[in-house]
């Protein structure tokens, strides 16, 4: 079997109503992960050079580090049938409308003001668009979890069109990024159900991080306070 369309197989597999032909279907993948990657790269761009400009202007790098990852072809699929799309493989158009965390990006930050900050910034450069946006970070969720999560469009030049792509940026601070990898892992560990206990005990820890990163961010400001005191003599 020719390696180019593995993926095409495997998800025919899964979906034998595809119509098209393998090709297509691979032309249509191929589409998605160079738009998605695209998108990326330009907004991890953008990032790094708001961090490096900011650590410049303010003697201070908002971002930690950056991850991010591309949802595999099955995923995006499996998702769109969990959101009620009819037939997904033949209606990928709706699929890239509704599916708006096919590419995500995880901004983890030092400071939880860090996280307003870089989001606002980045929401006012001209070629950003807001999607959507859910302030985990102000209201948690019920299970502790803390983030920023934006949707933004960024537009994608190619060699004849231009494409409107969505991303979805996870903000987060270190403390928020350290439980919620820990959470994830035990969770996933047992398939998603934990005990009442577990659950209660998990928030409370979330809860302690919220107050860590509130504490260091008074630190941080108290610091601020004296050095400037310290540049007027
Ligand atoms: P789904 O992506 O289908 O879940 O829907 P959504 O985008 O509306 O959900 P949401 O805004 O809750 O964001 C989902 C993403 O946030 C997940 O993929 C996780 O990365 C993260 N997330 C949300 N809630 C939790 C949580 O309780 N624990 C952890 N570890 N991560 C969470
Ligand atoms: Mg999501």
């Amino acid at each position: 079997m020719a390696y180019k369309y593995y993926i095409a197989e495997r998800v025919r597999e899964v979906m034998p109503e595809y119509k098209g032909t393998d090709e297509e279907l691979q032309d249509a993948i191929d589409d998605i992960s160079l738009l998605y990657n695209s998108a990326i790269k330009e907004l991890e761009t953008k990032l790094q050079v708001l961090s490096d400009d900011f650590e410049k202007t303010h003697a201070h790098m908002p971002i930690h580090h950056i991850q991010s990852r591309l949802k595999t072809f099955e995923s995006i699929l499996e998702k769109a049938i969990r959101y009620g799309i009819e037939d997904p493989i033949n209606n990928l158009d709706e699929v890239r409308r509704e599916i708006l965390d096919i590419a995500g990006i995880r901004v983890v930050c030092n400071y939880e003001e860090d996280l307003y900050t870089m989001s606002n910034l980045l929401l006012n450069q001209e070629d950003i668009d807001l999607v959507r946006m859910k302030d985990y970070c102000n209201k948690p969720k019920e299970s502790g979890y803390r983030s920023l999560h934006v949707v933004v469009a960024v537009p994608v030049y190619l060699v004849n069109r231009k494409k409107i792509v969505p991303v979805e940026l996870q903000f987060r601070s270190v403390a928020m990024d350290t439980w919620a990898s820990l959470e994830h892992e035990l969770r996933y560990k047992n398939k998603g159900e934990l005990s009442e206990d577990i659950l209660k005990e998990l928030k409370e820890c979330a809860q302690a991080l919220d107050d860590v990163d509130k504490r260091m961010m008074k630190v941080r400001h108290e610091v601020l306070k004296e050095e400037n005191k310290y540049s007027n003599y």
